[in-house]
Formats: structure tokens, C-alpha cells, sequence
């Protein structure tokens, strides 16, 4: 079947369409068009998203963001089967571009629609292949119990999965989101935004045990986390050595960017890998934004193989990882396996709280 996939939830207009067969034990995807129109240039000079101006883009953008989706996918909206658009969480104003305007179509041209959660979008990335890429997906299926990882500018959560549509939160950030960390830091070093990207570019000329930085919570018994502290901690570490006189330079700045990044990785890496030995699963999972992170894929990749060698990991293509449609169509086709039918559309509304449980 063909899926439209919606994504509008924070600042990224984004439309998919995904060809989708076979079951949910041997599912396959192909992605036939996947265009997502960034907004980094409109709220970069504020440092983080303003969501009365990611609204009034995702209204100017939809349409044309719609017209490139099915021209690089030569297909017609008559031979879309499913609608699926992502209804929470995000920014209200965000979510309502892409909820109404998926209603509208699936009024209009008779088409089931499913509202999706972000987040599961998230999880289901892991699916997906770009073509020509060199990451092959390791193994179509998920082998549960599964725990997965969700590290975006907005969450940090880890979830049990025990099966399709099964999800508990078993622990979350308590502050701040890792990727808000990691922004909040690039813009405490003068780097641009989203920092993600920058930071870990930065920190790969730089020495990571150059500076001791706090792991917030890594001890603790529980799965949460808390990541404004060790922003607070470079906040604070910059004031001293500025004090001091000592000259921030880029080498400093790349040392801070390594220590930051590792800090970071340490702590997701420790309570991942505790939450899969606790809840004996069988694949680990990551997704969202800071998925994308090379120090924290090589450092899950090689302590899973030392420590759990039974464990699968499935990792998603990296370019996959920030929000994009096609990983919503892929949670709309698990969602229409398993229910067969549509949302009604008179219910379906954006819920910017939404909890995948
Ligand atoms: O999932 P996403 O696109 O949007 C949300 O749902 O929040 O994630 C965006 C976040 C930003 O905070 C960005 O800085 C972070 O992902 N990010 C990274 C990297 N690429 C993106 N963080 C660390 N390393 C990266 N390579
Ligand atoms: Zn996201």
C-alpha cells in the first residue's frame, strides 16, 4: 500500500509518501519520496524554536512541501491508501498545520487517516533505507522485549516494548532533553543551531577527558534522567576559566565540546544498557534527533557487543533520525496491521502531551 506521511510537530515541515507490504513479522518499505523542509534559518538567531513563527512556516511550507513529496514520487493522491500524520507530542500550533491539513485530505479525497505519536515515528525509523545508503537494516523485525532510546531536542525517554503498540515509559528526563543540552551548550560556546551536529563535529578535534564533567543521575536506581545540570556545569566551567584569564580559543571549545559529548553519551549509554540487562530484552532500539550522534552509535554499538552480545541493536540510518514523514508513514503502516481501520476524523485532534503509553 501507498502512505502519505505527515510530520509537523515541531519545526520541520515534512511530507513522505512510503510504499509499505507484508506483515508485521516481515514487513517491507521502500521510500518513494521523503521531503522535509527545514526552519533552522527563521529561529537560529533566536537559539531555539519559537513556535508562533514554526507555525505560520509549516502553513506557508505545507502546500509546496505536499506538491515536491508527490512530484518526486510520480504518484497521484489517488493512489495514496493511508494518511498518516503525526497528532502529538509537539508545539500546539505546530501540530494543528499538520493535523488539518491531513483532514482535510482524507475528507476530501475519501482516504483513511491515522494520527500517530511522534515518538513512535521515532522508534519505527529503524525500519527505513535510504537508497544507495550503506547502512543495511540489519534485521526487518523487532525482537521483543525491546528497549528503546529516545533522544530528540524535545525527549529523552526509555521505553519497554514488549510488542507491537505495547509501550511502557520506564524512565525520563527530569529537566531538560539531551538535545536541548546539547543546543544550549553549542550556544554557550557560540556555535550555531540546532548544536547537535556542531558540538559532535567540534568534539572530534577535541580530547574528551581534558575536562571532569558531572554524569547528573548516572548512579541512580531508577531510569530518569537530568541533563540541565551538566549544561548549568559548562555554564559555569566557561565563567571560571574566563576568569582566569585562560583564553577561549577553538582548542579549548573543542576539548569542552568532547567532555560535554562524552558526559552526555556516558549517562545514556549506562541506563540503556541497565534497562536491557533489568528487563532481559532481546533488541535495543534508539531514535530521534540525537540518534544521529556518532560517539553515542559507535560507543552503543561496541559496549552491547562486549556486554550483551546477545542483545540485537538496531540502529537507524542517521539521516533518519531528525523528523522527517517517512517514519511516520512507517508507525501508520504497523498502526493500520494491527488495526485495520481508520481514526475517525471528527475525533482525531492534535494533543501536544501526548504519552506513547
Ligand atoms: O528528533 P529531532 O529532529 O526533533 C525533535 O523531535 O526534537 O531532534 C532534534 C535534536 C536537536 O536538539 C539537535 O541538536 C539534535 O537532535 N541532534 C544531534 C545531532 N544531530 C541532531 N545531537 C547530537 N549529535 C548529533 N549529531
Ligand atoms: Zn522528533
Amino acid at each position: 500500500m501507498l502512505i502519505l506521511g505527515i510530520e509537523t510537530s515541531c519545526d520541520d515541515t515534512a511530507c513522505a509518501i512510503l510504499e509499505a507490504s507484508g506483515s508485521l513479522q516481515k514487513p517491507n518499505f521502500k521510500i518513494l519520496s521523503n521531503i522535509v523542509s527545514s526552519q533552522i534559518q527563521i529561529h537560529s538567531e533566536f537559539g531555539g524554536i519559537v513556535p508562533s513563527l514554526a507555525a505560520r512556516a509549516h502553513w506557508k511550507n505545507i502546500i509546496p512541501v505536499l506538491e515536491k513529496t508527490f512530484k518526486e514520487s510520480k504518484k497521484k493522491f489517488n493512489n495514496i491508501n493511508l494518511i498518516a500524520v503525526t497528532k502529538g507530542p509537539g508545539l500546539p500550533p505546530s501540530l494543528v498545520s499538520g493535523v488539518n491539513t491531513a483532514r482535510l485530505l482524507s475528507f476530501i479525497f475519501k482516504k483513511p487517516i491515522l494520527g500517530i505519536n511522534h515518538l513512535e515515528g521515532h522508534i519505527f525509523a529503524s525500519f527505513l533505507n535510504l537508497q544507495n545508503s550503506k547502512l543495511k537494516v540489519q534485521s526487518s523485525k523487532i525482537i521483543f522485549p525491546a528497549i528503546c532510546l529516545i533522544v530528540s531536542g524535545g525527549h529523552t525517554q526509555l521505553i519497554l516494548m514488549k510488542n507491537y503498540g505495547n509501550y511502557e515509559i520506564i524512565g525520563e528526563t527530569r529537566d531538560d532533553a539531551v538535545g536541548e543540552a546539547f543546543d544550549k551548550t553549542a550556544r554557550l560556546l557560540g556555535l550555531g543551531f540546532p548544536g547537535g551536529p556542531f558540538i559532535a563535529k567540534l568534539a572530534q578535534k577535541g580530547d574528551s577527558s581534558t575536562f571532569k564533567l558531572p554524569r547528573p543521575m548516572m548512579e541512580s536506581k531508577n531510569y530518569d534522567f537530568s541533563f540541565s545540570g551538566l549544561k548549568t556545569a559548562v555554564l559555569y566551567l566557561l565563567e571560571d576559566l574566563k576568569k582566569s584569564g585562560k583564553k577561549i580559543d577553538l582548542k579549548l571549545k573543542a576539548n569542552l565540546a568532547a567532555s560535554f559529548e562524552q558526559a552526555a553519551v556516558d549517562v545514556l549509554i549506562e541506563k540503556t544498557l541497565r534497562a536491557a540487562k533489568n528487563f532481559k530484552a532481546k533488541s535495543v532500539l534508539i531514535g530521534g534527533g540525537v540518534a544521529a550522534n556518532q560517539k553515542l552509535r559507535e560507543t552503543l554499538a561496541e559496549k552491547i557487543k562486549k556486554d550483551l552480545p546477545k542483545v540485537f541493536l538496531k540502529l537507524p540510518e542517521a539521516k533518519l533520525t531528525t523528523d522527517n514523514g517517512a517514519m511516520i508513514a512507517v508507525a501508520g503502516y504497523f498502526n493500520w496491521l494491527k488495526k485495520k481501520k481508520g481514526d475517525d476524523i471528527l475525533k482525531l485532534e492534535p494533543n501536544a502531551n501526548l504519552r506513547l503509553e
